[in-house]
């Protein structure tokens, strides 16, 4: 029988639907809320009131962008968490009507195994086991993927993440939410070595991101007295070395965790494996260490529902299913 799953996500500020047919994806519709600029960051209340006005038009979108109508779907699959308990209820909610009036299955995916699992949309797909460094606006991981649904952390953040960390160096730059992406692109043009921040000492295979924020913050303010025009003077050096900082971070540690573990296989994931030098470093690492790397597409490094639908495919292979009183789970830990 054809496996025709409906997905849906709605952790944070992006509205979006999918659709897999057998696992492969079909349609992946987006719909971003960029009213959160105003404000210089996520507002939850706003985006569950956003998530509400979009929600229907993105399913309906998704389903019509795949050629499949309403019956032909059998599975409804949602993210259960991590995520803003008001955003998460939106798409819970949604699904389990759904899945109620169809007489559907229903799946709760969680954001973090699916943004690994994002890895297993194109070819090529990674061999078991490898090591995922999972870097977005609410974390930054190193899972040890030994199978699609068993993973473990192996190192993370202890405080920021790596996403926030770009965000909010950008917010001091005058840069609006979201910051990384512009961060990336005014790199483009920037000396990555003309300023230098102190990198954190963390144990391990940890991270640390919220005192290399602060330092980043001193430092631009002790500029600023004495040049009040320094930020518009050196704005892509200062992005470039930013990102270079933080990219470093992350592959000094990534470098520990493969050699650690004796595992080639590496992936990327979440919004930051976006990051333009992120991706060209661990291209050029990749050729020292032997490593066969693994780089989603831009689409789906970000939050979208596609990497949910994949989730759902695997959960529905180990018959991991939930009943119509399942409940978001903001705060999700595998
Ligand atoms: N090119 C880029 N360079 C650096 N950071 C980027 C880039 N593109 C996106 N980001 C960052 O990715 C983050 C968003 O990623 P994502 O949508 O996966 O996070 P999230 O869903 O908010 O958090 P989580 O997945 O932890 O719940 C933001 O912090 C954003 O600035
Ligand atoms: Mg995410």
């Amino acid at each position: 029988m054809k496996e025709v799953i409906l997905a849906i996500e709605t952790s944070c500020d992006d509205t979006s639907a999918a659709i897999a047919i057998n696992g492969i994806i079909k349609s992946n519709i987006i719909k971003s809320q960029g009213v959160h600029s105003n404000y210089g960051g996520v507002v939850p209340e706003i985006s569950s009131r956003e998530h509400q006005k979009n929600i229907i038009l993105v399913v309906e979108e998704a389903l019509k962008s795949a050629k499949v109508k309403k019956n032909d779907l059998n599975a409804i699959s949602f993210t259960i968490g991590p995520g803003l308990l008001g955003s998460l209820l939106v798409g819970c909610s949604f699904a389990k009507s759904l899945s109620f009036a169809l007489n559907l299955p229903l799946i709760g995916v969680d954001h973090m195994k699916a943004h690994v699992l994002s890895n297993f949309i194109d070819n090529p797909i990674p061999d078991f086991p490898f090591i995922c460094l999972t870097v977005s606006g609410g974390h930054t991981q190193l899972v040890l993927v030994k199978d699609f649904l068993n993973m473990k952390i192996i190192g993370e953040t202890l405080d920021d993440a790596v996403g926030e960390a770009f965000d909010k160096s950008a917010k001091i730059l005058g840069i609006e939410y979201p910051g990384g992406p512009i961060i990336d692109k005014l790199s483009q043009k920037g000396n990555p070595l003309k300023f230098k921040f102190s990198k954190p000492k963390v144990s391990d295979l940890n991270f640390s991101f919220s005192g290399i924020k602060t330092s980043i913050l001193y430092f631009v303010k002790s500029q600023m007295e004495k040049d009040p025009e320094f930020i518009e003077k050196n704005l892509n050096d200062i992005s470039a070395s930013i990102q270079y900082s933080l990219v470093e971070i992350l592959i000094e540690k990534l470098i520990k965790a493969a050699n650690k573990y004796k595992i080639s296989n590496i992936a990327i994931a979440g919004g930051v494996s976006a990051n333009s030098l992120l991706r060209i470093e661990i291209e050029k690492v990749k050729k020292i260490y032997n490593w066969t790397t693994f780089i989603p597409k831009i689409e789906y490094c970000t939050d979208n529902a596609a990497m949910i639908a994949i989730g759902a495919h695997y959960y529905i292979k180990e018959k991991r299913f939930d009943d119509i009183n399942v409940c978001p789970n903001p705060r999700l830990n595998f």
